[in-house]
């Protein structure tokens, strides 16, 4: 049984606002997304931040990665320009902004654990601790009422394309649950999750078939895809089973799709 929101709000708005941003949070509310996915790295000094690209010159203006700039360097930095002159000023924005921001406004977040190379164990331990810290009260009420069995759709959900970060925060956190994210299914997928104790398998839709989406399903996990952008994919791959998604034209398919 997937507890969450079916549909989320691909880094924050989506292709509305400068993504990872707490406008994109703000846009994604706005249009009525109460779910969110967003990606955090860790900046030079170990402060988890979020951010897409491992390199300057996307988002953000400059060159050089990022995991070697301190958090409050990156914290004046504009993240918002390159979509747009209104954007300007928008500033790079820590992780703890973004709990707040989502806890404040009651949305579920799909917390994807982006981490530099070299930094994927870090990057799992420290966003697992400071989620556990930051949902103390939500951790405790789900482990006394059911040993902290999925699902709990209080809590966020994490997931990475990295084994190591994942297992990570499985380590520090095992009672927030975990989705393994993977471009195209691989043979071994049902161990994989079986070693992470992962509650779901995260996939591209553009590589998912039918059959591996039933096989995932009567397994009993949780099947979430990335990025659909069409209502039309959307209803051809819920069809299939999948549980849930995230869009980056959150304007064309409405948070309450069916
Ligand atoms: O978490 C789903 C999706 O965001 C994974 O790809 O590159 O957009 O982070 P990416
Ligand atoms: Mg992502």
């Amino acid at each position: 049984m997937w507890p969450y929101p079916k549909i989320v709000a691909h880094r924050g708005g989506g292709t509305l606002a400068p993504e990872n941003t707490l406008a994109a949070m703000r846009c994604g509310l706005e249009h009525g997304f109460h779910a969110v996915e967003f990606d955090v790295m860790l900046s030079r000094d170990g402060v988890p931040i979020l951010m897409h690209d491992p390199v300057f010159g996307r988002t953000v203006r400059g060159v050089g990665k990022v995991s070697d700039v301190n958090a409050d360097q990156l914290a004046v930095m504009d993240a918002g320009s390159w979509l747009g002159p209104q954007f300007a000023g928008e500033r790079i924005c820590t992780y703890r902004q973004v709990l707040a921001f989502c806890r404040q406004n009651s949305i579920w977040m799909n917390v994807e654990i982006k981490p530099a190379e070299g930094f994927e164990i870090e990057t799992g331990r420290v966003v697992a601790q400071i989620t556990e810290e930051v949902f103390e009260v939500e951790l405790a009420a789900h482990v006394a009422a059911n040993g902290g069995a999925w699902p709990d759709p209080a809590l966020p959900l994490f997931s990475s394309f990295s084994f190591d970060a994942l297992r990570a925060a499985q380590v520090a956190a095992p009672d927030i649950p975990r989705g393994f994210l993977t471009d195209t299914i691989a043979d071994d997928w049902q161990q994989r999750l079986q070693e992470l104790d992962a509650v779901a398998l995260h996939t591209n839709h553009k590589y998912l078939s039918p059959m591996q989406a039933q096989a995932v399903k009567q397994a009993g996990y949780g099947l979430f895809c990335y990025t659909v952008n069409t209502s039309a994919r959307a209803a051809e791959i819920l069809g299939w089973g999948v549980d849930g998604f995230c869009t980056d034209r959150i304007d064309l398919i409405a948070a309450d799709f069916a």
